[in-house]
């Protein structure tokens, strides 16, 4: 991007200014802030806002000690000529420190290209789905990658190779938005995992994310009852089942519908610590997003999908829609929106059904924050 071009031939010009005349400790300082100024607004990043007055004091040490050999080489210049010298080199410096930074960063996004976007949710909770729906509403079905990592282990190895900026994050919707050019949306699924609240790759993203207008990168933020979530961890474990059954597919239905789980049979205790620390995770992903300005719109599985047996909530789609910019955002009908999905529901209208021990979890929940997450039928939750 041009402005990390701005910074490094900055800091080469800077370098060489050192090299051959010892700048006053002065020009220094200033130096320093206008770097540290410009990084700031440029890459938003402030893990690396110390890089840049490091190499400049290391340069800095360098050029001192280059200068002193530099002037014993050349003794014979004249001191006029140095002096010569030395104005011309702190105009041309003075010169460039005053060219406008860039305050908003470049970007290869095409504002009217596709709309890029990001469909952020943890594991189990419907996004395969539910990206599925939202292509094939918005005119086109796009692979869903969940490119940052599909498990803890793997996001942070993901944000590990990524370095401090937001290229993993820019440059990947670039290629999606020129590899679908007539999509409505592009993008992918970011499984919120630790390292988006420590790495700096992933930081650099999300700033990113806020700050970025023309286009804006939208959010869809997708949360899932969480006995459901735990219920569906546990049959994925216990069941070699399909993540997803297509419709009219009744050999993948009849396996996928598991009746009669164990839930933590004994081990309530550990349920109920599941689900706290679960919920815990989720709010602070929620409070990121929040503290972060990130545009982004909030849903949920049980009301996209589960609406007292009659199956999703129109309102809740039309949100994500209107919140996108494009696709049915009013007026969407049910017959368009049981076209536009293809995956079927595996799992009972009941946790009665589902679980075998339905009377044990009840009782446990019973008076919890958590009581509920439990229902005999389809439940808006
Ligand atoms: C949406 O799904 C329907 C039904 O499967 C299909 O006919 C249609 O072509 C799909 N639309 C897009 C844009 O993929
Ligand atoms: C939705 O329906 C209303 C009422 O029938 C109509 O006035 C409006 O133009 C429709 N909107 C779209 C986007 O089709
Ligand atoms: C689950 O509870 C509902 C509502 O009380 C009831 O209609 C249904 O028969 C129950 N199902 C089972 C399997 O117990």
């Amino acid at each position: 991007m041009s402005y990390t071009y701005g910074i490094s031939s900055r800091r080469l010009e800077v370098a060489s200014s050192i090299r051959y005349y010892s700048l006053p400790p002065l020009l220094e300082v200033h130096m320093r802030f206008r770097g540290g100024k410009s990084f700031a607004a440029g890459g938003g990043s402030m893990a690396r806002a110390w890089l840049l007055p490091a190499i400049l004091s290391l340069l800095f040490v360098a050029g001192m000690i280059v200068s002193t050999v530099d002037v014993d080489h050349f003794s014979n210049a004249t001191d006029q000529h140095k002096q010569q010298e030395e104005v011309i080199a702190e105009t041309d410096l003075q010169q460039h420190l005053d060219q406008p930074i860039e305050e908003t960063p470049t970007t290869c996004l095409d504002p009217s290209g596709p709309q890029p976007y990001i469909l952020m949710s943890l594991g189990r909770s419907g996004s395969g789905s539910t990206w599925q729906v939202i292509g094939n509403l918005s005119g086109m079905e796009t692979p869903s990658d969940e490119y940052t990592g599909g498990s803890t282990k793997k996001s942070i190895k993901f944000f590990e190779g990524k370095g401090h900026d937001d290229k993993w994050l820019v440059q990947y919707l670039c290629r999606k938005q020129r590899k679908y050019r007539d999509a409505g949306l592009v993008g992918f699924k970011w499984k919120p995992y630790e390292p988006i609240f420590n790495a700096p790759a992933a930081h650099a993203g999300i700033n990113t994310i806020a700050t970025l207008k023309d286009p804006t990168i939208k959010v869809v933020r997708l949360r899932r009852n969480l006995l459901d979530v735990q219920i569906s961890r546990r049959k994925h474990t216990l069941y070699t089942t399909k993540a997803h059954c297509m419709k009219g597919d009744s050999k993948c239905l009849q396996d996928g519908l598991i009746t009669s789980l164990d839930l933590y049979t004994g081990e309530m205790d550990t349920l109920y610590k599941h689900l706290e620390s679960l919920h815990a995770y989720e709010d602070r992903v929620d409070k990121l997003l929040h503290e972060k300005n990130v545009p982004h719109v909030q849903v949920t599985y049980d009301r996209l999908y589960n609406v007292d047996g009659k199956g999703g909530d129109i309102e809740e789609w039309e949100k994500v829609f209107s919140f996108l910019g494009v696709g049915p955002a009013s007026n969407l009908t049910r017959e368009q929106l049981e076209r536009g999905m293809k995956h079927a529901a595996t799992h009972p209208p009941g946790h009665n059904m589902t679980l075998a021990n339905y009377d044990e979890v009840a009782g446990a929940l019973e008076g919890t924050e958590f009581e509920n997450l439990l229902h005999r039928r389809h439940r808006r939750v």
